[in-house]
């Protein structure tokens, strides 16, 4: 699963690897047609990914559930770029309720919508039920994003494109995939393997929709993408494994300099902003021509990649897409 390719920085078939930055995979788009939701932008790759499609001059709608970080992302955003329009809503991804606001807020701006980013996502926390009386990792990272969003590809004829951000933690989740009999039993529960369904179900997520909206003639399409490993907030609840990780050499050669660079400069290893290779993959799924009607598939560092055999089960996709449809539905 390219591996090499990130452990190199060597360019794939897309001309790009995972030394590009989000800025040089989209040179030369302009974006300004464009209205854009990102989750989970007031920080790490959200807040990189505001940044350059903002730069590129989309209209950017963060939603965030900390007000404050997301308006010093904004303003930070500003500073390089005093034209970027950027709107703030407040979404709880774990919260059913908070999510259907959120849609009704958008909704009521009066906007298109043309990109959809599901980033938001929180990794190997303790145990915790949602408000909603569902696993957290779950709740978050995948039924968070469960929801409909009007896309106005068929009014604008302009394609809409849905991201998911998953991970290549997807090859270690519950033995049997998705744990559906034991999903919020704290016996069966492990922090690790509850991340790993969950970045699997963004990619079962993201193919099934992908299946669905070729189906209706939709001109939207659907993908999910690992961004590298990338030390950000995310390693919150595992700050030593993320550190491990992070100065492993497979990282990526350029990414990992960055990486390295807060430790060298004496700064919290775990806290770091704007991570500029971490948003390419997003920024090039969501933006670049050359994915015109590609739709289903899975891309790290700026090129298409292949899954675990898991991830491609579309038996498994529908699965879970039905039994997310019966959950979301049962807490309606
Ligand atoms: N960093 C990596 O190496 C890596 C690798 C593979 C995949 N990913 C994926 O990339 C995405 C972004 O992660 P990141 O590394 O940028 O981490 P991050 O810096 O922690 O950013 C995650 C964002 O999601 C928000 N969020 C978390 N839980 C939320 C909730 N319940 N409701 C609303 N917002 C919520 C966070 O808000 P707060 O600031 O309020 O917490 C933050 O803005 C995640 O989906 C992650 O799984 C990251």
């Amino acid at each position: 699963m390219g591996y090499w390719r990130e452990a190199t920085g060597i360019k794939g078939p897309s001309g790009f690897g995972s030394g590009s930055t989000a800025e040089q995979v989209t040179e030369g788009i302009d974006a300004s047609a464009l209205t854009v939701i990102i989750t989970g932008g007031s920080s790490g790759i959200g807040a990189e990914t505001a940044r350059v499609l903002a730069q590129r001059g989309a209209q950017v709608i963060i939603g965030a559930r900390n007000l404050e970080a997301a308006n010093a992302v904004k303003q930070n955003i500003l500073e390089s770029t005093p034209s970027a329009r950027i709107d703030i809503i407040q979404i709880e991804l774990s919260s059913l309720k908070s999510v259907r606001a959120f849609a009704d807020k958008f909704l009521a701006m009066d906007l298109p919508l043309n990109i959809l980013i599901n980033n938001a996502g929180v990794m190997y926390c303790p145990f915790q039920l949602s408000e909603d009386g569902i696993e957290m990792q779950f709740a978050t990272n995948h039924l968070g994003i469960f929801c409909s969003f009007s896309f106005t590809a068929e009014k604008t004829g302009i394609e809409g494109r849905i991201v998911n951000l998953s991970s290549i933690a997807h090859i270690g989740p519950y033995r049997e995939g998705i744990m559906f009999d034991k999903l919020n039993d704290k016996n069966a529960y492990n922090d690790k393997s509850a991340y790993g369904q969950s970045k699997l179900a963004n990619i079962l997520h993201s193919n099934e929709l992908a299946r669905r909206l070729k189906e209706e003639g939709a001109n939207v399409t659907a993908n999910s993408v690992h961004p590298g490993l990338i030390r950000t907030n995310l390693g919150r609840h595992a700050p030593v494994f993320i550190s491990t990780i992070a100065d492993l050499p497979h990282s990526g050669s350029l990414r990992l300099l960055e990486l390295i660079q807060p430790t060298i400069h004496g700064r919290a290893p775990t806290v770091c902003t704007l991570k500029l290779q971490g948003a390419a993959t997003t920024c090039y799924v969501a933006l670049h021509p050359s994915l015109k009607g590609v739709s289903g598939k899975y891309f790290a560092d700026s090129n298409e990649e292949k899954p675990t055999a898991k991830a491609r089960d579309s038996a498994l996709a529908k699965k879970l897409w039905d039994f997310s449809e019966e959950l979301v539905n049962s807490k309606s």
